[in-house]
């Protein structure tokens, strides 16, 4: 199948999921205010890859950022995505294979990762059923 739907009306604020899509991890997750507002507030002239976190969202349902979980220096899976995983120094995700650290909306930030997490095609079917690919 080239694309998959998820239920996501169980992730709270805060929280993440893991699903898979075409053999590669995906995170779904439920940003919470502050964790937008940390998104927004970052300098875009400091960043490798500059992207705002609009950019790597859908208009008026920002606080669902849906990466692939795959690391962009070596394709490590990063951290951060399920309950109770480090999130790195920027609240987002960690890769622990080599350090990189991504923000909440997914971007590089510290560390080897090149580029910020890819964000693949996606749809809101409703509120709660988001379709992959
Ligand atoms: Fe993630 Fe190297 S694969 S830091």
């Amino acid at each position: 199948l080239s694309s998959i739907e998820v239920d996501i009306s169980a992730i709270e604020p805060g929280q993440a999921i893991k699903s898979s899509w075409r053999k590669q991890p995906i995170f779904i997750r439920n940003l919470t205010e502050a964790e937008i507002e940390a998104a927004n507030a970052v300098d875009l002239s400091g960043l490798r890859d500059p992207e705002t976190l609009a950019d790597r969202t859908q208009e008026g349902k920002e606080n669902w950022l849906i990466t692939l979980g795959v690391c962009t220096h070596l394709g490590c899976v990063p951290l951060g995505a399920a309950q109770g995983e480090v999130k790195g120094e920027y609240d987002g995700y960690f890769c622990p294979c080599h350090g990189s650290h991504y923000d909440t909306a997914g971007r590089t930030r510290k560390g080897p990762a090149p580029t910020n997490l890819e964000v693949p095609e996606y749809s809101f079917l409703s509120d709660t059923v988001v379709k992959i690919g």
